[in-house]
């Protein structure tokens, strides 16, 4: 061995570059398992970063000529230089690595800038829209990026804060489902296998950092192809992990296997700390009737206008009983405008405590279905006073009975239900294993899903709105406040799942998707035949994230298709009601830059940093999205000061702010912002900018 430390001393001495990358193969040989998964990790992976502008000293590749569909070369050249020759901008290229460097001048347009993964990034974000339908909550995200630089970004923003993450990856089916290096891995690849460990390696090893180390929960779905090998990784990356496999039907049909029909995949659940499968009924013991819900929607989201929909008359007779359902009335009318039919009182949500119009927490139809089902009733109703109060059991309620955790002991003579917590003092049996519903369905509830929503439009296989609703619900059902995380996010599956759990409880989780904008294979061959190249916008419309994810987030919560017209169809199982009605949730679209970290820190790239500040402080209300003139700002959740001179009333309206998580304190000396630190309150965490930025990036990248 000491011979070869040796020769990689020397090899490091005539080469740096090279004897640290024998280095790294030696180290990796010497740490092989003797038992385990051993396999290569592959030169680091890179990639092309079709949008980042070129600058002296990057890497970057030459691009085929527009309309060629060639691979090009794939050598990597640095930038030299960059001139203006005829109003062109021409850059001087050098091949890396060769003894006697090969030259050759090249117009920048023709140029594309490559990250290798062990080169550091430093990470922005450019917002590209947003959402508003849900008031002060916090907002779900949607980053369009390399996932494993988008990863190194949440290690600044979101490092031991997230409850859970739910991932599904490209399976490695051999069909030009995932690149490495920029390439597709089809089936005949020898080294498909470790390529994909590879690949799911390093990003499982920065996710780990993201996951709170206390209680939280991965969440990884796989098929056949490469759920051995997934699992053995799973093993060794998280040691402390609980893990469980769940088969799961997914695709009733069946796709023939070797004289089988496989109908399954798998979802692997690793559990840290003290999580644990959400089995409990926490209120009530065993035995007694469950408590029903007011049927007046309450909280900050109990306004009219938050639900047009949601504002309507439920008729009783004159002996009290309710008899019938009106329609919801137009924003603009009074509940005046409407004549009760002949014999029958009209009851009303109860009004704000400020007057303005309240609601009910459903629409009509479904409070129609729920009469059906028994899943709404009446306390003692008083007509002479007005009095008519209605309650209804939550559709997490009606799950809770479908899976047997509730009791239904019989009916009432008016056809509602008698619901019991369990006498097994409210405890319900475990989960299976094996799960095969027909809501987990990827064809029926995934696509078809998908179809409504984004109608001609396509993904492959998107997973089942159900089904990802099922497995989350597990995990966050006792956690309003949870934050998931998909790095896979593909058709947004998971903010939406997220959004139906928080409109069953009033919960405020937030859902941060991650996907990048490729271009479906059979897609990209006509794009480029037609002259475009990757970061042309003609191009980039089509990618995964602008066409796909981002549309499909902002079709969910506003209720109507990309062209404007309400949604058609009903959700179903736990919680029904029509598509059309949205949700109330709030998200922003965002697309990751690479900055330097010389403009970071000169306050030149602020715009792309702010979006960055306003995640870490939980991504809520207003974000800081401009240096303020008057040298401090303070928005919904944290404090910007630039301008040290101000510090008093910096620290006077953060004092005043209610809900500020973080301080962000721009200075390059230590001393005074310790000194600015001291002076603000406990509650508010003091960051010192750029250089707990520049440090994040700086220590925890580079592999
Ligand atoms: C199997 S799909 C996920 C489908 C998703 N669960 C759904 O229901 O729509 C995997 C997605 O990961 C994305 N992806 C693959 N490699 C990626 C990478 N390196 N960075 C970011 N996204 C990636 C692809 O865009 C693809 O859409």
């Amino acid at each position: 061995m000491s011979r070869l430390t040796d020769l990689i001393a020397q090899a490091k001495a005539k080469d740096p570059q090279m004897g640290m990358d024998l280095e790294r193969e030696f180290k990796a040989l010497s740490s092989r398992l003797a038992f385990g998964l051993n396999f290569e990790r592959h030169r680091p992976e890179v990639v092309e970063l079709p949008k980042r502008p070129v600058r002296k000293g990057d890497k970057v590749r030459v691009l085929p000529e527009r309309g060629s569909t060639t691979k090009g070369d794939q050598r990597l050249w640095a930038v030299k230089g960059i001139e203006k020759v005829k109003g062109k901008r021409i850059a001087r290229l050098e091949l890396f690595g060769c003894a006697e460097p090969e030259t050759q001048n090249v117009a920048i347009d023709d140029l594309v800038v490559v990250a290798e993964f062990r080169d550091y990034i430093y990470p922005g974000l450019i917002s590209t829209g947003k959402v508003e339908r849900g008031g002060d909550k916090p907002c779900n995200t949607v980053i369009n990026g390399e996932n494993y630089h988008v990863l190194k970004a949440l290690t600044y923003t979101h490092r031991g804060k997230v409850d859970v993450i739910y991932i599904d990856p490209p399976y490695n089916t051999g069909a030009k489902d995932w690149k490495y290096n920029n390439d597709y891995v089809e089936s005949e690849d020898l080294y498909r296998h470790s390529k994909w460990l590879a690949f799911m390696e390093r990003r499982l090893i920065v996710a780990k950092e993201l996951l709170n180390p206390t209680d939280s929960v991965l969440i990884v779905t796989i098929d056949e192809k490469e759920y051995l090998r997934l699992g053995l990784l799973l093993e060794q990356t998280f040691p402390e992990a609980r893990i469980q496999m769940v088969s799961s039907v997914i695709n009733p049909k069946g796709v023939p296997r070797d004289g089988l029909s496989r109908v399954d995949e798998y979802i692997f659940l690793l559990q840290f700390g003290s999580s644990r499968i959400a089995g409990d009924v926490k209120e009530g013991s065993g035995g007694t009737e469950v408590r029903w819900r007011g049927l007046t929607r309450s909280g900050a989201n109990g306004v009219r206008s938050k639900s047009p929909g949601a504002f309507y008359p439920i008729y009783f007779n004159n002996k009290g009983e309710m008899v019938e359902i009106g329609d919801a009335l137009p924003l603009h009318l009074k509940s005046d405008s409407i004549v009760s039919p002949k014999g029958l009182t009209a009851a009303w949500p109860t009004p704000r405590p400020d007057g303005e119009d309240g609601r009910w927490s459903v629409v009509p139809e479904t409070l129609r279905g729920l009469i059906k089902r028994g899943a709404v009733r009446t306390g003692r109703v008083s007509l002479a006073d007005g009095q008519f109060p209605i309650f209804y059991l939550t559709s997490q309620q009606l799950a809770a009975i479908d899976s047997g955790e509730l009791e239904v002991r019989g009916r009432k003579p008016s056809g509602v239900l008698k619901v019991y917590y369990r006498e097994d003092g409210g405890r319900i049996s475990a989960p299976r294993t094996v799960w095969d519903k027909v809501s987990h369905s990827a064809s029926e509830h995934g696509i078809m899903i998908l179809r409504s929503l984004l109608p001609g439009r396509k993904f492959p296989f998107p997973k089942s709105l159900y089904a990802v609703e099922d497995v989350l619900r597990l995990f966050v059902r006792d956690k309003p406040e949870a934050i998931i995380l998909d790095f896979f996010s593909g058709s947004g599956t998971t903010a939406h799942a997220v959004m139906r759990l928080n409109r069953q409880d009033e919960g405020c989780r937030q859902c941060i998707s991650v996907t990048n904008n490729e271009v479906a294979a059979d897609e990209q061959k006509a794009l480029r035949e037609g002259g475009l190249r990757p970061g042309d916008a003609d191009w980039e419309q089509w990618g995964i994230c602008d066409y796909i994810t981002k549309p499909r987030v902002e079709a969910a919560i506003m209720g109507k298709t990309p062209s404007g017209k309400p949604i058609k169809g009903d959700y179903k199982f736990t919680d029904e009601f029509p598509m059309a009605e949205g949700f109330e949730e709030n998200a922003e679209f965002f697309t990751l830059t690479y900055e330097t970290p010389v403009a970071v820190s000169h306050n030149f790239t602020f715009e792309r940093i702010a979006p960055i500040l306003w995640m870490r402080a939980g991504s809520q209300g207003m974000c800081i999205d401009t240096l303020p003139a008057q040298g401090w700002d303070v928005a919904d959740t944290y404090g910007l000061l630039i301008e040290l001179d101000q510090t008093a009333t910096f620290c006077s309206a953060v004092e005043k702010a209610d809900n500020l998580r973080v301080a962000y304190i721009v200075t390059n000396d230590d001393r005074r912002f310790q000194a600015v630190a001291r002076s603000l309150p406990d509650s508010v965490e003091p960051v010192r900018l750029y250089e707990s930025y520049l440090s994040n990036f700086k220590f925890a990248n580079g592999e």
